[in-house]
């Protein structure tokens, strides 16, 4: 399996292993890093703020979130009635969580240009972050593996599994669970993706894979109604 640097805008190719949702799948284990190459530590990461990496490939953004309370695991449910069980969080607090970008509904993503789906203040009865798609208004939960809470989206977004060590607090994605989009992503975005990236459109993260705050991953975030 060939394997290429995971940082936002940088792309190479692979094949996807089959995502299955009842179990996890596993891929390459990549350290996060920041921009400079150092480990990000978990006790350092901001409470509410979002960032974005890239995994497991290259061109798949995730969101990372260190929320203000434990995040217990959540026995959810695919479009296609797989049931799976939402990862709790991981960190000195358990709080720390991560989940695909790409929106279940119609895979809208954060490219380097601009994004659509963003980490918001929820509203009303909701927690409060959520993870909005201004696409068609899609809410999911961050603090319950990011299970749907309104709009057309038809599942919850595939959680990323982390690892903590809490000796050097170092954190590591070593696989996903639940309902992967991968193959449909890389599907709709072919001609982009081939556009940006050429032929590694679809290669694996390596050992590490760079961590940016939300702001500094997309030029322009999408403002869109509560
Ligand atoms: S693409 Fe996200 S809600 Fe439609």
């Amino acid at each position: 399996m060939r394997q290429a640097a995971c940082v936002a805008g940088a792309w190479a190719a692979s094949g996807a292993l089959p995502a299955v949702a009842g179990e996890p799948t596993p891929h390459p284990r990549s350290l996060l890093v920041d921009v400079k190459g150092n480990p990000v530590l978990a006790r350092l990461l901001k409470v509410g703020e979002p960032y974005l990496f890239n995994y497991p490939f290259v061109a798949s953004p995730v969101f990372l979130l260190a929320l203000d309370r434990e995040v217990r695991g959540a026995e959810l449910v695919t479009e296609s009635k797989r049931h799976y069980a939402a990862p709790a969080g991981v960190g000195p607090s358990k709080s720390i969580v991560a989940y695909s970008a790409i929106c279940s509904h119609k895979l809208m993503y954060p490219t380097t240009a601009l994004s659509f789906i963003g980490v918001r203040k929820g509203v009303a009865r909701e927690p409060a972050q959520v993870i909005h798609c201004c696409g068609d208004d899609s809410r999911y939960d961050p603090a319950q593996g990011a299970r749907v809470l309104a709009g057309p989206a038809p599942q919850p977004l595939a959680a990323v599994l982390l690892e903590w060590d809490a000796k050097s607090d170092q954190l590591h994605a070593v696989g996903t669970q639940g309902g992967e989009m991968f193959d449909a992503f890389f599907e709709k975005y072919a001609f982009r993706l081939e556009m940006e990236l050429g032929r590694r459109a679809r290669a694996v993260c390596d050992a590490t894979t760079v961590v940016r705050p939300a702001l500094a991953y997309s030029r322009q975030w999408q403002t869109c109604p509560a």
